[in-house]
């Protein structure tokens, strides 16, 4: 009788997990500390059966120093050291523990892995743009930035840059080691596109940084790209000047030839092209069939077309200019 009323019990407060009924509230699960870009953050999971409106507090330790309080009753599921005002360190070994609380009731401490900050942080991926310059790539690299210290005052990194031509990832090629910020690709095809991919690479945390984003650009010609961008485009802005020179110079002939309606009576208009004095002449004698015959008769027929073409050809040149 007395075992039916313990296993009753017992299968109740399973059953209600949170253990109010016994007092004791049951600890958070699946605690673990984590680290990207040098911060601290512990995360958890809620107690099983847990009902809502739970607060949590959390503390952290190093391997020098006992346990310090971090966030104090908070209601999500995570806690940022460094966004404490506590001071973490680089080199630090850290632990966290974190405790449920309902009302009076506290759960037990539950404690998480240890990191080393600059071991077991996870690096993010850098910052990388492209430069296309002629026949060859630049490769500009950013490095990530850490919420305690920098990149390059924790580790000496090194970056793993990796190319392809657009479309044969399968190719790629890689230079690692690299050390410099900024890098040129020259071992290049003209006119063709290629991807890069950078990762830093560390000597004392093994995983290598997150991959970069895929950045592609295209290579262009030998050095020559520059310079004829810069001829095409000093080409049209002095046509654009010249045109607009030539509209303001010449826009009463302009405005002429675009509206000849309101121009003078017939026999002005035949006179008005030209001041010619020649022209006048012939205008006022009106002689076309005697030249003709005066130049077959005097010239006779392989002359006169040699001197027409001579004629002719100052008018050519001029358009040619
Ligand atoms: C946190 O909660 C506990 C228990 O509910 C309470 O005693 C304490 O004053 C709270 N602390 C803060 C800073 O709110
Ligand atoms: C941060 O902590 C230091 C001492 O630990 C204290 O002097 C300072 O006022 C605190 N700053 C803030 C914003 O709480
Ligand atoms: C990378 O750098 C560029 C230029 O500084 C910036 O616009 C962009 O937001 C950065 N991207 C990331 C993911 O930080
Ligand atoms: C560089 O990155 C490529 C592609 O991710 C990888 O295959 C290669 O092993 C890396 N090299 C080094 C030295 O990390």
């Amino acid at each position: 009788m007395s075992a039916s009323i313990c296993a009753f019990i017992l299968t109740f407060s399973a059953l209600c997990g949170s253990g109010v009924v016994s007092g004791a509230l049951s600890r958070p699960t699946n605690v673990r500390l984590t680290s990207f870009n040098m911060n601290l953050v512990l995360r958890w999971d809620s107690p099983y059966g847990a009902v809502s409106d739970l607060l949590y507090t959390t503390e952290y330790n190093t391997s020098l120093t006992a346990y310090r309080v971090g966030c104090l009753n908070i209601s999500l599921l995570e806690c940022d050291f460094t966004h404490l005002n506590i001071s973490i360190t680089e080199y630090g070994k850290y632990t966290g523990r974190v405790r449920a609380q309902l009302g009076p009731g506290i759960s037990a401490w539950a404690e998480s892995n240890q990191i080393t900050l600059d071991k077991d942080t996870i690096i993010g991926s850098p910052n990388v743009s492209l430069l296309s310059n002629g026949a060859s790539i630049d490769v500009i690299i950013k490095d990530p930035v850490f919420t305690v210290s920098a990149l390059r005052k924790v580790y000496i990194a090194t970056y793993n840059i990796t190319y392809w031509e657009y479309g044969q990832k399968e190719k790629a090629r890689s230079i690692s080691n690299i050390e410099q910020s900024r890098v040129v690709l020259n071992d290049l095809d003209l006119w063709t596109k290629y991807c890069v991919q950078v990762q830093i690479n560390t000597e004392r945390n093994p995983i290598p940084s997150k991959p970069s984003e895929t950045v592609c650009e295209s290579t262009t010609n030998n050095e020559e790209a520059p310079w004829v961008a810069a001829v095409v485009t000093f080409v049209v802005m002095a046509m654009a000047v010249a045109l607009v020179v030539v509209t303001v110079v010449y826009r009463k002939s302009i405005s002429h030839f675009l509206c000849p309606r309101d121009a003078l009576p017939q026999h002005f208009k035949e006179m008005a092209p030209t001041n010619s004095s020649m022209y006048v002449v012939m205008q006022k004698t009106h002689p076309p069939e005697e030249i003709y015959h005066q130049v077959t008769v005097e010239e006779g027929y392989p002359l006169e077309a040699g001197e027409t073409s001579y004629s002719k050809q100052p008018d050519v040149a001029v358009e040619e200019r």
